[in-house]
């Protein structure tokens, strides 16, 4: 088979097109570019804040005031797409201040239209952040064997209003990441009914309960105080359901799909482009991902820029449009 539609050796050697670099240049199928990559920050409430997190060496929770080094700096680097965690000062059982006007990201979001208007900002739409129990919605208890039970439709009502505030108070694309049932269906519809017909919704529409998430729960300060994400969040055994979960958010309106964490689920990324090719679709190297490449780098273990370039090019590769990493600054800097 393989003789007939490609020759067979020695007619054929394959290495040809290996010996120089313009070659392997010329015929590389996939190739990164800065276009394709959003950069994460951490926004937090009060001022004189650039916070180390210390389990993603390099990366900093910001106060507004201090946004304007980061946002500069990836400017410079030619990144122009960021997504936005907030980190309240005060938290509680509802997560109130993330639909409040004042609150932590629609603050950043104004000072960083300022300083930079051309810059593409996507909000992160979730309660993990903002609710003193540490989950992604209304809690309606914790269960006897400490199973944490996050109420859907009391939790979509409270989303509906924290995508219409960020909308008004000028995000560009939102980005429901709670894994509620309908979240998508609820936001559109909030969403159109305030006017705002027009902004994206990116889904984090097959979100796994995930190991890798551990530090972004220390930058985010947003770890469930009790239980686990396991009622919300899928299961890492499950691929075939990622095309349930798909067909349900393309119904409901999601203009663009992902695939959360992206280095550990190839797969799914691949069969979620193949189902759905005409859509746009996004993956997340998680912090946990970041992470693992941070420390054996730091260990000398591995060459990061090759490692981090390698993971990316297989992100893409697979089957992802464009990509969100902590990396994103670095990597503009190497291509
Ligand atoms: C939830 C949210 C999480 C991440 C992005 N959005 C955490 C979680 O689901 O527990 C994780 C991102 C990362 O690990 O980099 N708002």
């Amino acid at each position: 088979m393989l003789s007939t539609s490609y020759g067979s050796f020695p007619t054929t050697r394959l290495r040809r097109l290996r010996h120089h670099a313009k070659v392997r240049d010329l015929v590389r199928e996939t190739v990164l570019h800065a276009d394709r990559f959003v950069m994460p920050i951490f926004v937090k409430s009060g001022a004189g804040i650039k916070q180390p997190i210390a389990s993603m060496p390099g990366l900093h929770q910001f106060s507004t005031d201090r946004l304007t080094e980061e946002i500069e700096s990836l400017q410079q680097a030619g990144i122009n797409k960021i997504l936005l965690f907030g980190i309240p000062s005060e938290k509680d059982a509802l997560g109130q201040v993330s639909y409040s006007k004042t609150g932590v990201v629609q603050s950043a979001m104004a000072v960083i239209k300022k300083i930079s208007p051309d810059m593409l900002i996507i909000a992160d739409l979730c309660f993990c952040e903002y609710t003193d129990h540490g989950h992604c919605g209304v809690l309606s208890h914790i269960d006897r064997e400490g199973v944490a039970r996050v109420h859907n439709d009391e939790t979509l009502k409270l989303l509906a209003k924290q995508a219409v505030c960020l909308a008004e108070a000028g995000v560009d694309i939102v980005a429901p990441s709670g894994c509620m049932d309908g979240m998508v269906h609820t936001v559109r519809g909030a969403l159109d009914q305030a006017g705002f017909c027009d902004l994206p919704i990116l889904s984090y529409a097959m979100k796994y309960a995930s190991s890798f998430y551990g530090p972004f729960r220390e930058a985010a300060e947003g770890a469930p105080k009790a239980g686990d994400r396991a009622t919300y969040q899928s299961d890492c055994a499950n691929a075939r359901e990622a095309l349930r979960e798909c067909a349900l958010d393309v119904l409901e309106g999601a203009d663009m799909l992902m695939v959360k964490p992206a280095h550990t689920y190839l797969d799914v990324i691949y069969r979620v482009k193949q189902a759905y090719p005409a859509l746009p679709l996004a993956a997340y190297h998680v912090s946990g991902e970041y992470a693992m490449i941070k420390a054996a780098a730091a260990n000398g273990w591995l060459d990061e820029k090759r490692a981090v370039l390698e993971v990316l090019t297989a992100i893409h590769r697979a089957g992802a449009d464009f990509i969100i990493t902590y990396y994103a600054k670095d990597v503009a800097g190497w291509l």
